[in-house]
């Protein structure tokens, strides 16, 4: 009887203790849940999920991002990740994301315009780089990681951005206007840069323009060109 009563004492142990595991493994996300399932043989089903986006104060924005290594492009976790970045960059909404934001350290972003040009997304960079810079333009811009602000800052009028897509194959890309300014902005959130290191006059949106372009980054556009004079990132 005795020893009845501690095999399932310690099966309630066991049981309760795995729960915990458990439990801490999900909500500490991406890493965790990599080892939880190796451990345990599970497959967890590739349903892209919103990620918190972290803001201006959080270390992992300052930091330069790791090289993506083609073996960690291809875990099913890493594929998830991409589509986890797509899916809260449209909730928030916004037009691109680094990985930065989500709180992964790893050289990859996300862009999508969502205008009636394909070359503006969906676009998945890993390991981007920038082939080509030139010229000059002066723009208004905003961040997820920085809500609710706006500054003025320059970026170059075009940059040829090569790096890999999500299955391992080159990629290049041109960028002029918004596109090639959002590309910019997703560059430097990889070298724990944000806009507001570089901008001027970094304020909350005051005037109607402002105030009118800042309605459209949160989901109320009327048109997506329109997008072009806060691009929030
Ligand atoms: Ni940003």
């Amino acid at each position: 009887m005795k020893i009845v009563a501690f095999a399932v004492g310690v099966s309630l142990i066991y049981a309760s203790v795995h729960e915990t595991v458990v439990g801490i493994q999900h909500d500490v996300g991406f890493v965790k849940r990599r080892s939880y399932a190796a451990a345990n043989r599970v497959i967890i089903e590739a349903v892209p999920y919103i990620r918190e986006i972290i803001h201006e104060g959080h270390p992992t924005l300052r930091k330069v991002a790791k090289k993506v290594r083609l073996d960690e492009l291809r875990d099913p976790l890493f594929q998830q990740l991409i589509d986890d970045m797509f899916e809260t960059m449209y909730h928030a909404p916004g037009i691109g994301l680094a990985a930065p934001q989500v709180n992964i350290g790893k050289r990859l972003f996300v862009v999508d315009l969502q205008d009636d040009h394909d070359e503006h997304g969906p676009l998945v960079v890993v390991n981007p780089k920038f082939s080509t810079t030139e010229g000059e333009i002066e723009s208004i811009e905003g961040c997820l990681s920085v809500p609710g602000m706006i500054g003025d800052l320059k970026r170059h009028e075009r940059v040829v951005c090569t790096g890999l897509d999500r299955f391992g194959k080159k990629v290049e890309v041109e960028g002029t206007g918004l596109f090639g300014r959002c590309l910019q902005h997703e560059m430097d959130h990889l070298d724990g840069v944000l806009y507001i290191d570089k901008a001027q006059n970094i304020r909350p949106a005051h005037t109607d323009e402002e105030k009118a372009a800042l309605a459209e980054v949160d989901g109320q556009a009327q048109a997506p060109e329109r997008f072009a004079e806060a691009a929030t990132a």
